[in-house]
Parts: C-alpha cells; structure tokens; sequence
C-alpha cells in the first residue's frame, strides 16, 4: 500500500471518525449532567430513582428461595435515613413518592418480626419517618414486599390473552435443579425472531450457559448476590455492532432491548420462570464476561435472561409499578 492510498483512506474515514467523537462528547456531557451518581440528592428525580432502587433491593432479598436470617437491616436504616432526607428537601413537592419505600419498611420489619428477628431499632425509626411524613402506618397499603405465588396459576395465566401474560409475568428468583430442554428453549427462540428491528436487520444472538457455567457467568455478573446459583440456566442477549453504521452507535441496544424482552415474554408463555438480568456494565467489566464466556467482541451485551422450571410455589418481589399519567405527557 502506497502513502497516497493511507493517505486517502484516512481522509475518506475522518469524518466517521469525526461523527462518533463528537457523538461520544455529547453522551459524554450528558452524563455528567444526568447520571444520578452526580449531585444525587440535589435532583428530585435522581433521588426518586435511587430510593426505588434502594426499595427494590429490599424487596428482591424477600423474595429470594433462602434469604439470611436478619437480612437487609443496615440497607433498610439507609432507607429509612435517606427517606428522611427525601421528604425534608422534597415531601411538599412529592409526599406521595413515600408511600411505595414506607409500605415495603413496613412488610419488611413484618416479615422479620415474624422470623423471630428484633428489628425494634428499625422500627422507631420508620414510627418516627412515618410521623415526620404525616402517614399512619395503616395508610401504606402500596402493594409492596413479596408475595406467595402458584406456578400452576402462572402457566396458566401465561396461556391465556395478551393482558394475562402480561400481568402474569413475574421476575423469578430460583428455579428448579431441571434444565429447561433444547427444544423448548428453541421454540422461544423461533417466537422471539418475530420481533422487529431497524431496517429488519435482526442483528441479535443469544448464547445459552447451563449449570456451572451459569453460575460462574451471573457471579462475574454480580447483581445475583445471594440468589446466583439457585439459576441454573441462562441465556445472554447481544446484538452485533457491525450491524449498524455511524449514525445509530446505539441501535443495538435498542433492537437487542426488543428482542429481549420478546425472548422473555415468549420463555414464560412457554411456562417457564424468567429473570431478565442487567449488562448495564462499564465496557471493561463486559469485555472481561464476554472473554471469560466466549461471546466475540463485536457483540454489544444486551441482557442475560435468566430462566427454569418454576417451583410450585414461589415468594415473587411485587414491584409496584408507577401509574402511567407519572410517566406519560401527551402533547
Ligand atoms: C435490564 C434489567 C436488568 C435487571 N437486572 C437485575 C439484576 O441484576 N438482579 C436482579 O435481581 N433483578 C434484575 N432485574 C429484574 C428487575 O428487578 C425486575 O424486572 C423489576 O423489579 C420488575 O419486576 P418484575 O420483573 O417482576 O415485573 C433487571 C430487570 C431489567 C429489565
């Protein structure tokens, strides 16, 4: 190759170049503005986000197949101290956002107090946060905690109209030590290729880990604690980079976000528990799993699914969801 020849391809390729830097320093700025890491609790939504995920992790260790006895008490006193905070920046403009984490504190001291576990510390301060907030703890009736679910109900919910499956859809947290077959795993497979893409591209894979692999995948994961092994099969969503051109740098998340939700819908028709588990990762971390786990580079890791045969009765995480009017502007 003559100097002429580098010298034309790197002209013929600067402004790509150009585009994706400039698309990088844009992301890069909104980051810094919008991330909820930054100048969390100056934010109200930032905030908000952070309790629910806060209140989440609450719910999720309820609704694990052994949780440890006592579990969860320093995470719920940071709850309950940044709750406090919450409501002396932000409880005139938004008192209603409480009722959801006050309800869970309240299903969460219940559920130790029925363990046998003395969790009277967390309890005044959650009497002395429901007083500071104006709400009587018989007012928190958010749905919230966990509830007892049947399989036998779930699949057959699962079967019936679009709203059913909906609505029946619950993240599962330990499954059964039976592997789901090849061949139901392949049916929802061919189902889930009936999802849309950019230009029907269809630029998504799946890869499928059984047993110890799955475990060692969800520990490098790590948003597993306490539940990991009890997954015993998983299936990691990506979508291919080469795909797409230098105008949609981020349309693989999104076809790869379709398909995987798709994937899931299809797994619990077929009467299967679901979790859907996040690769919301900083690159090094995923290119450290995909390494470890086989899946090229030029994939871009979307979601692992993790996925089995349900027990016939489950304790399930309720997740509460917000009404739509919070979450939806017509213009
Ligand atoms: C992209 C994504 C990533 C998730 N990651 C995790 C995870 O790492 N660990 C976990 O326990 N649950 C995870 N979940 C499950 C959510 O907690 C769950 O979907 C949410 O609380 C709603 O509950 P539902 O799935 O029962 O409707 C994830 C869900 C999504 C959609």
């Amino acid at each position: 190759m003559t100097i002429k020849d580098i010298a034309e391809r790197i002209y013929l390729r600067l402004p790509m170049w150009f585009t994706l830097l400039v698309e990088v320093l844009q992301y890069w700025c909104r980051l810094c503005k919008y991330n909820a890491s930054f100048r969390t609790d100056n934010d109200l939504h930032k905030m908000q986000y952070t309790l629910l995920r806060e209140n989440h992790v609450i719910e999720k260790g309820m609704s694990m197949k052994n949780p440890r006895k006592g579990f969860g008490q320093a995470k719920v006193t940071n709850l309950i101290n940044r709750l406090q905070k919450y409501n002396k920046r932000y409880g005139k403009e938004d008192s209603r956002f409480l009722l959801y984490p006050l309800s869970t504190i309240k299903e969460y001291i219940r559920y130790q107090e029925n363990d046998g576990v003395d969790v009277s510390r967390i309890k005044e301060a959650f009497d002395s946060l429901c007083e500071q907030s104006g709400y009587n703890a018989d007012d928190l009736t958010v749905s919230s905690g966990i509830s007892l679910y049947h399989s036998a109900d779930i699949i057959k919910d699962a079967k019936g109209d679009f709203r059913s499956l909906l609505y029946s859809r619950h993240s599962v947290r330990y499954f059964k030590d039976e592997l789901p077959s090849k061949e139901v795993i392949d049916e929802a497979l061919t189902l889930a290729s009936r999802t849309p893409s950019a230009c029907n591209r269809q630029a998504w894979h799946t890869h499928v880990y059984f047993g110890k692999d799955a475990h060692d995948l969800l520990d490098m994961q790590g948003g597993c604690n306490g539940f990991a092994h009890d997954i015993n099969c998983c299936i990691v969503v990506t979508a291919d980079m080469k795909g797409f051109l230098n105008h949609e740098p981020f349309q693989c998340y999104i076809d790869g976000g379709l398909y995987a939700q798709n994937l899931m819908n299809s797994l619990h028709y077929l009467g299967l528990g679901t979790i859907p588990l996040s690769c919301g990762f900083l690159t090094y971390k995923l290119l450290r799993i995909q390494k470890r786990f086989g899946i090229p580079e030029n994939e871009a890791m979307v979601a692992i699914l993790g996925t089995g045969y349900m027990y016939d009765e489950m304790n399930i995480a309720q997740s509460t969801r917000k009404p739509f009017t919070i979450t939806n502007t017509y213009h």
